[in-house]
């Protein structure tokens, strides 16, 4: 087949996605992600040579459970088995830590879950003494970052973060609307100014958490909760469409909006947002103008700074490979892979990933590059020796034909309608080996 005839079949099938309103879900926002993880064992010395890392700590445990969710989590939990979930976390960063040749650079922490406000505030303290007994360096520009559930926290555990050194909290908000709240099961009082206004007291930067097609969501009510979340001037908005759909937890629901709805919704609140003094990151990731804070681990990540995950469920990410313990979206046997965690010693846990090679490294690189808005082919060039033109010809041939990039010198950069479709556009990049492996949720 022709160079010509490739491009124009993909182009063909591209455009067919885009009019069926075809979406992956949540499964693109990682390469590859982990449906294409298979149970392997892992060489730790993968981490001899690394410098810079990322490390996000998974913390499993939530105090209710969200209607849409499919995250790792627990709600059967108390202080003492977080407590010796810490301990076991530190003695997880330790074992990995004692591979590194040199003392790691921090340049990001993210603390993600479940709902790390759930335990008691005294075990990040724990976590950072790790740290610094583990010789760690901390980045100049470190941020740390905790994902929170605003309902549940109050000043004194604000307070106690701060001092701890976190510096920027992301708040699950999804939807200020009772009513929608309730359907999805978040039925605790949410009193959002009260808490903007305690977080800024301890300069806190604020990321808040939306999400669109949740059951019964319009798109007036969506638009209501962004514009009254952008009153409080957020630094940043993650703004998430609903995934998992299709699985069984929506099964009988009739009043979700279809892909294409979401999509048009899009177009509104980007408008939106880039009208009001944000811009875009990327299409679920909004940052406000001139200032700093952003979605520090995200950014090092599509830039190509491996991920070190601690904790039972959480990823790890470097050049040779991907790696996770056994993971579950069924939270009823969740508790069993976390006891599982905390009785056995890392080492001896069952690991599931998948082995990374060139061609799925430079298939990485250039989904992210595009998650970001643009590809820079210098630093492609610079990294693999060769031109992200060659290597891809088919799919960024086929990409130009539907509008969804533009090449000039040495920038190949999204069009507005590729922001739009930046999902669609990364799972053109995957490999014949990961796209085999997709089954959709
Ligand atoms: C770990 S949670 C954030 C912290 C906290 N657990 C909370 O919900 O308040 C991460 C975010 O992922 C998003 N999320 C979770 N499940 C989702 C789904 N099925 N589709 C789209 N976004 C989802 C939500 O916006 C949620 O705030
Ligand atoms: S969205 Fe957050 S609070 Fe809700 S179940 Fe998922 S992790 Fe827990």
């Amino acid at each position: 087949m022709s160079l010509e005839t490739k491009i124009n079949a993909l182009s063909k099938k591209i455009d067919k996605m885009i009019q069926t309103g075809f979406w992956y879900g949540f499964v693109v926002g990682m390469y590859p992600s982990q449906f294409a993880y298979k149970s392997m064992n892992v060489d730790f010395n993968s981490w001899r040579k690394v410098r810079e890392v990322n490390l996000y700590y998974h913390i499993p445990f939530c105090k209710w459970k969200c209607s849409y969710c499919t995250f790792f989590m627990t709600l059967n939990h108390d202080d003492e088995l977080s407590a010796k979930y810490i301990d076991k976390v530190n003695e997880h960063f330790h074992f990995i830590n004692s591979y590194f040749e040199k003392p790691m650079i921090v340049k990001s922490i993210c603390f993600g879950g479940g709902t790390p406000n759930s335990i008691p505030v005294d075990l990040y303290e724990k976590i950072f003494d790790t740290l610094r007994k583990g010789n760690v360096i901390f980045h100049e520009d470190l941020e740390p970052s905790m994902e929170i559930s605003p309902e549940i926290i109050d000043e004194p555990y604000i307070k106690r973060l701060a001092d701890i050194g976190i510096k920027r909290v992301s708040l699950g908000v999804q939807s200020l609307k009772e009513e929608l709240r309730n359907s999805i099961n978040r039925k605790e009082n949410l009193n959002i100014y009260d808490i903007v206004d305690i977080l800024r007291k301890y300069n806190m930067n604020i990321n808040f958490d939306v999400m669109y097609g949740l059951e019964g969501q319009t798109e007036e009510t969506f638009m209501d909760t962004l514009k009254e979340l952008v009153k409080l001037a957020p630094e940043t908005f993650s703004v998430y469409p609903l995934a998992g759909s299709k699985s069984s937890m929506f099964k009988k629901k009739d009043n979700l909006m279809t892909t294409k709805e979401k999509y048009q919704l899009f177009d509104v609140f980007y408008d939106y947002l880039t009208n009001n003094g944000y811009d875009c990151e990327s299409h679920v990731k909004f940052i406000k103008k001139n200032q700093h804070s952003t979605h520090q681990q995200k950014i090092y990540e599509y830039q190509g700074t491996p991920t070190l995950g601690l904790g039972c469920g959480a990823r790890s990410y470097n050049e040779q490979v991907h790696y996770t313990t056994a993971y579950t979206k069924n939270g009823l046997i969740a508790r069993n892979f976390i006891d599982e965690y905390i009785e056995k010693d890392y080492k001896d846990l069952q690991l599931y990933g998948f082995e990374m090679n060139e061609d799925e490294n430079k298939r990485r690189t250039m989904i992210y590059a595009f998650f970001m808005g643009k590809l820079d082919r210098k630093i492609y060039f610079e990294k693999y020796g060769t031109d992200a033109l060659k290597d891809f010809p088919v799919e960024l041939g086929a990409l130009l034909q539907n509008d969804l990039i533009e090449i000039a010198d040495n920038e190949i950069s999204l069009t507005r309608k590729g922001r739009k479709y930046t999902d669609l556009v990364g799972s053109i990049f995957w490999s014949e080996r990961v796209e085999n492996m997709y089954s959709p949720i």
